[in-house]
């Protein structure tokens, strides 16, 4: 028979268990909660009182339910007081021995029946399960951060974890709301095993100053649609917890470099810049445990100061290509009120672009987002040529030709020799160096790569890519543009992939090696992605957008740059691409989209 949970207790009240603590009580659930001391126990009940009653002003949860809710729990300091509930949920911090001298405790104190779960990221499940004499009944339950909010649990079953525990915890998940997929016992599970190789190397950007805090998150967040970037992440995960997570799963997971953690996160552990509960990490916060961002000497001065740097004047852009991003890119900046040449290979490419220009200026009429007056003015800004010349009095010309190192060194050799001295030449390139096509000119100091994302029109961002002889003038122009487009201009360095596409892809070829290793099932893998930490596709929908075949090219790029082993492609990603399973575009990719 399923076992009923009346009561349960929770080890541990900071960050995780506080949050667990709440999504216990919501659900009608007793609960006993225990720290360590008097002063750590009102430190949680301050979280939880913190939490309901910021539901209740919100207006999502009645102020009698918030009443009831706290009255569920039984504050207690010593672990004594769990002799009677059915679960035991611990949450201390991330230290094997911790918890193995915990779970002996909770072994000796809890009734026999009792089932003892821990809430580790990354330890070992089954060598905490092994110092109680009950290794059968002794689980992995998984919540994400923050617990009352994230949907996904993940069940952690040991070799010896018994199957009627396993179903009952399963049941009982459902019943607090949760969505769990139930995985076996291995470094870092779904979710982290794929989120924290990439907080790390968000983390090694900042430390090597490839780009700041802001432009990082900024570039996630808008690039990827991420709740939150990667720094500011680490911040609410907490510096010390994330340390810990990262080196149990370079220790456990193969000694994979790319989990060893940076040095700068232990040197801020070391000085106390643990995130946002100790009011300072990567951001400045109003005061501990607040999400509040202030300013520090870090921030950066509003972009009105960027003019002040010496950014150039700009009226007039030429925009040479005639595909999809050279399209949107002349949409984008005629609708700011720029006046645009376009330059194709020939009269039948120009009309081509500028009838597509107008069907989308168009639907933009039909939509109410864009007046009819508005979209005339935008086509009368723009010049259809096929001839480079024209663009001799432009003052910023953005290529768009086809990714071809050759073809962009002799468009730029050109430029050098048409356009007039002070113009910014910017390529839009995702993947060559930016720095080849500069030196095909005598004016490296004027070349930035200005990286947009497809659909132009939509997506808010731009990579501003510096490379080691682009000036400062440049750099001050390019993010002063791309203000005025109204899109959020990051500054980054000229490595593969430059921040987003450095961060996205070895992700998605992590959850590819994860599915080829038979860990999980590609459900629960964009499953564990969605509902653990917010993302707004899983990694195998969004490898089936993008198209294998190009997700490969950019991870074999990463690769051959950094010879980093940990991002050498997945052999089933080549497979698939080599079967022709290449994604929507081929109508199979991970998945078979022919009847959706
Ligand atoms: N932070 C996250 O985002 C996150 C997410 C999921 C899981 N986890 C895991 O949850 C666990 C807790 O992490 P956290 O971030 O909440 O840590 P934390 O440092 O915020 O909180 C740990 C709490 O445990 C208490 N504690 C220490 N020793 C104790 C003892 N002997 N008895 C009772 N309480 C004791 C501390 O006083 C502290 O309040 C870790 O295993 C971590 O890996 C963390």
């Amino acid at each position: 028979m399923a076992r009923e949970f009346s009561s349960v207790g929770v080890v541990g009240l900071g960050t995780m268990g506080a949050g667990i603590v709440e999504v216990f009580a919501r659900n009608g659930i007793d609960v006993v909660a225990v720290e360590i001391s008097d002063a750590a126990l009102e430190r949680g009940r301050a979280t939880l009182t913190g939490s309901t009653d910021r539901a209740v002003a919100k207006g999502k949860l009645a102020e009698a339910d918030r009443d009831a809710l706290l009255a569920r729990v039984d504050w207690q300091v010593g672990l004594d007081a769990l002799h009677s509930v059915d679960l035991v949920i611990e949450a201390v911090p991330e230290h094997l021995d911790l918890k193995q001298r915990i779970f002996a405790e909770l072994d000796r104190v809890c009734k026999p029946e009792a089932i003892l779960a821990t809430n580790t990221s990354s330890l070992s499940v089954t060598e905490i399960s092994v110092a109680t004499t009950r290794p059968n009944q002794v689980i992995g339950i998984h919540f994400f951060n923050p617990a009352p909010v994230m949907k996904l649990v993940e069940v952690v079953r040991t070799v010896v974890t018994s199957a009627d525990v396993v179903a009952d915890v399963e049941a009982l998940c459902k019943r607090l709301g949760k969505v769990d997929v139930t995985i076996n016992d291995r470094a870092g599970f779904i979710a982290n095993a794929l989120l924290f190789g990439y907080l790390n190397h968000a983390v090694g950007m900042f430390e090597a100053r490839y780009a700041s805090r802001e432009d990082i998150d900024a570039a996630m967040k808008l690039g990827c649609g991420l709740p939150m970037g990667p720094l500011a992440l680490m911040d609410l995960i907490g510096l010390d917890t994330a340390y810990e997570i990262l080196d149990t799963m370079y220790r456990r997971g193969g000694r994979d470099r790319r989990h060893a953690p940076v040095p700068l996160i232990k040197q801020m552990v070391t000085a106390g810049l643990l995130g946002r509960k100790s009011g300072r990490g990567f951001y400045t916060y109003e005061r501990p445990g607040s999400p509040a961002v202030v300013p520090d000497e870090q921030t950066p001065v509003a972009t009105g100061a960027a003019l002040a740097d010496g950014a150039r004047a700009i009226a007039k852009v030429g925009v040479v290509g005639s595909g999809t991003m050279a399209t949107g890119i002349i949409e984008v900046f005629a609708k700011a009120g720029y006046e645009v040449v376009s330059v194709t290979r020939g009269a039948e490419k120009s009309a081509k672009v500028c009838e597509t220009v107008k069907t989308s200026l168009n639907k933009g009429v039909v939509r109410g987002k864009l007046s009819e007056a508005d979209r005339d003015a935008a086509l009368g800004r723009v010049t259809w040529s096929a001839v480079l010349d024209h663009l001799a009095d432009v003052d910023l010309v953005v290529e768009a030709v086809v990714e071809e190192l050759s073809v962009k060194k002799a468009l730029f050799a050109s430029l050098d020799e048409i356009c007039k001295p002070g113009v910014v030449l910017a390529t839009t390139t995702s993947s060559l160096p930016v720095i080849d096509v500069a030196m095909a000119t005598q004016r490296p100091a004027d070349v930035v790569g200005l990286h947009f994302f497809n659909p132009a029109p939509i997506m808010p961002l731009v990579e501003i890519v510096q490379t080691i002889r682009t000036s400062a003038e440049t750099t001050a122009t390019a993010r002063a543009v791309c203000a005025a487009l109204g899109k959020t201009g990051v500054v980054c360095g000229d490595r593969s992939g430059f921040i987003v596409n450095a961060l996205l892809f070895p992700y998605l070829n992590d959850a590819v090696k994860m599915l080829e290793a038979s860990y999980s099932t590609a459900d629960d893998i964009d499953h564990a992605m969605k509902l653990g930490c917010g993302y707004p596709m899983g990694p195998f929908e969004l490898l089936d957008v993008v198209g294998l075949d190009v997700s490969l090219a950019i991870q074999r790029e990463l690769y051959l740059e950094l010879r980093e082993p940990g991002f050498a492609p997945a052999p089933l990603l080549e497979h698939l691409v080599t079967a022709g399973y290449l994604g929507r575009k081929s109508g199979r990719g991970f998945r078979d989209h022919t009847n959706r």
